[in-house]
């Protein structure tokens, strides 16, 4: 018999915490424990990267931040919680500027995390898989291609990979006041909840 879903999770954990291939990144530590949610999601929400004020200051993602707070208001809009989901990054370290900002994942960290992110994906093995933000929608590319993009598929649930995506907009203050209001945000969540 093969080893159970907690103790291959465990392991990967381990792994990701061991983990110092991307030179920029190797100071910090993976966002990947028990924290990030149950193995038997009803949704696996995959995001950018850990935010300084957020996961990788609480070590749970979406969690200590203005993003997180909008996105606990996304959840509470459908009555998800977060016992009920699965969150991780394209990148589960947390990149940071010279000065120490948040900064956007390089495509060579988004590449050296891809391994890790199809390891999770094909462990976890939920029914629906919900991207937040164009760098999530592009980084899942690496578990299989699609041609997708934000502007003209956000909300709209696809199949990819023997499950269902839907490509959603990322919760953080600066995609809600620039590009796209709440209002569409809880819009696209209500598609979500119909799926799960
Ligand atoms: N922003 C993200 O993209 N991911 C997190 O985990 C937190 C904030």
């Amino acid at each position: 018999m093969g080893l159970s879903k907690p103790k291959l999770f465990a392991s990967l954990c381990r792994e990701a915490a061991a983990c110092r291939i991307c030179p920029e990144l190797a100071d910090k530590t993976a966002v990947l424990s028990e924290l990030n949610g149950t193995l038997e999601p009803r949704v696996m929400f995959v995001a950018e990267a850990p935010g300084r004020q957020g996961a990788d200051r609480t070590r749970r993602p979406f969690y200590g931040d203005k993003s997180g707070e909008n996105f606990q208001q996304l959840l509470d809009s459908i009555g998800l919680t977060r016992e009920e989901i699965f969150i991780t990054n394209a990148v589960m370290c947390s990149p940071r500027t010279e000065t120490d900002a948040n900064r956007k994942p390089t495509r060579g960290e988004i590449r050296n995390c891809s391994a890790f992110l199809r390891q999770m994906v094909e462990l976890i093995d939920p029914p629906v898989i919900a991207t937040l933000g164009s760098v999530a929608l592009d980084a899942i590319k690496a578990l299989e291609p699609h041609n997708l993009k934000l502007a003209a598929d956000a909300g709209r649930p696809v199949e990819w990979f023997g499950r269902v995506l839907v490509p959603l907009y990322h919760p953080s203050p600066q995609v809600i006041a620039a590009q796209r209001g709440l209002a569409v945000q809880l819009e696209h969540f209500g598609r979500l909840s119909e799926l799960i």
